[in-house]
């Protein structure tokens, strides 16, 4: 278990050749957390992780590891251990010594390395595989292997980049809840890279979203999806993803008008747009559950959704998901999509009807892409906690 906490204060990195890969980040990282960094690729994930390794040089700003400041101390100083995206396994060593390797090159006794293997074996599913090579191992299995390696020490912080890329989707879904179930095990602080956001989702107690070098927001997997700061996050977070749809809002009227089609608000958004300056560069954003049909409007007896919040739709394209389906259609110039329930049998070319859940929308500045009702929901989420 750890008690300690890792700062980063300021923090920024630029490469020999002037490349700004890390701009001003700013995170205070709680003991136990499990904390994932997602984004695009380029973005300055690894760089930030690195740094927090003692991999690569901080260019300015603060590290602070407990209550030492860590820029200069050597990776091994920092009690942290790390686990790549392209982990080396030693091909002709066995799992038993892949693992332990990390004890004894620090001269821990035999019998308690034994224990210790043994231990990590157990917590990781490998004890049938302790004598086999690693060319004879699944690639789930190698990967836990490679963590094996890591943990075994039990460093208080476990810093992973992409650990699990290399293995099939099948495969990354059960090792993520081993992984969520290992973080509960050992109490210990995760700093886990990523660009899948399901992982993130799935994996996180808090997720640190980044673009092009610079933090968009940190917050909590559900704060970030009901609540995503700009248009970035949002389009980033969420799959499929949140559609966006050019919007202009009408002066003393709660009407969202998007190309011929008028969504009329409900009296909470209303209210927020008064507080909007009427302009006509403004993105709205809905998400594909945010639009419904006439089987899941029926089903969450959504009679508030009326006359004003319908449009009829021409799908474009069916996709079954086994226990939902999406459906597509073109509106404004975007091909959108929506989650439809199963029983809904549109195909493309029919015509249906399609309600806008309006306590669903976000709100963007086109040029900004911040979310205009950002401090709205923030205040109302503040008020939930506080209940
Ligand atoms: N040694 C280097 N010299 C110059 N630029 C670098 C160096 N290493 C990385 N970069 C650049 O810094 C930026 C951030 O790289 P980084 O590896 O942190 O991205 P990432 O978010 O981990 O991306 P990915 O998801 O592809 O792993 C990228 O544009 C990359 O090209
Ligand atoms: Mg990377």
């Amino acid at each position: 278990m750890t008690e300690t906490e890792i700062v980063l204060k300021n923090v920024c990195k630029v490469y020999d050749n002037g490349f700004e890969a890390v701009r001003d980040v700013n995170l205070q990282i709680r003991p136990k957390e499990f904390i994932i960094f997602v984004g695009p690729s380029g973005c300055g994930k690894s760089t930030t992780l690195r740094m927090i390794a003692g991999l690569e040089e901080i260019s300015s700003g603060e590290l602070w590891i407990g209550d030492v400041l860590a820029n200069f101390l050597e990776p091994k100083e920092r009690e942290l251990s790390m686990v790549f995206q392209n982990y080396a396994l030693y091909p002709n060593m066995s799992v038993y010594k892949n693992i332990a390797f990390s004890l004894e090159i620090r001269g821990v006794k035999k019998a308690e390395v034994d224990k210790r293997v043994k231990e990590t074996a157990k917590l990781l599913g490998l004890e049938e595989v302790l004598d086999r090579r690693p060319k004879d191992l699944s690639g789930g299995q190698r990967q836990r292997v490679a963590i094996g390696n890591a943990i075994i020490r039990n460093p208080e912080i476990l810093l992973m980049d992409e650990p699990l890329s290399n293995l099939d989707a099948k495969l990354r879904g059960q090792m993520r809840v081993e992984l969520a179930k290992l973080h509960e095990t050992l109490g210990n602080t995760i700093i886990y890279v990523t660009h899948d956001q399901t992982e993130a989702m799935t994996l996180g107690t808090r997720i640190v979203v980044m673009n092009e070098g610079v933090i968009q927001q940190v917050d909590t997997p559900e704060r970030l999806y009901d609540n995503p700061v700009n248009q970035f996050v949002a389009g980033f977070i969420g799959s499929p993803a949140m559609n966006f749809i050019d919007c202009t809002i009408q002066r003393n009227a709660a009407v969202l008008q998007m190309g011929i089609e008028r969504i009329g608000c409900n009296a909470k958004i209303a209210g927020w747009l008064e507080d909007i300056e009427k302009r006509s560069d403004l993105v709205v954003g809905i998400r594909p559950e945010a639009f419904l049909d006439e089987y899941r409007k029926e089903k969450m007896q959504r009679d508030d959704l009326g006359d004003d919040q319908k449009m009829i739709v021409t799908i474009t394209h069916r996709e079954l998901l086994g226990n939902e389906v999406l459906l597509y259609f073109d509106f404004c110039g975007k091909n959108c999509c929506m989650k439809a329930s199963v029983d809904n049998y549109a195909k493309a070319g029919n015509m249906i009807p399609v309600w806008v859940d309006v306590n669903k929308i976000h709100l963007f500045d086109k040029e900004t892409g911040k979310n205009l009702f950002y401090e709205k929901n923030f205040s109302i989420g503040k008020e939930k906690a506080n209940r």
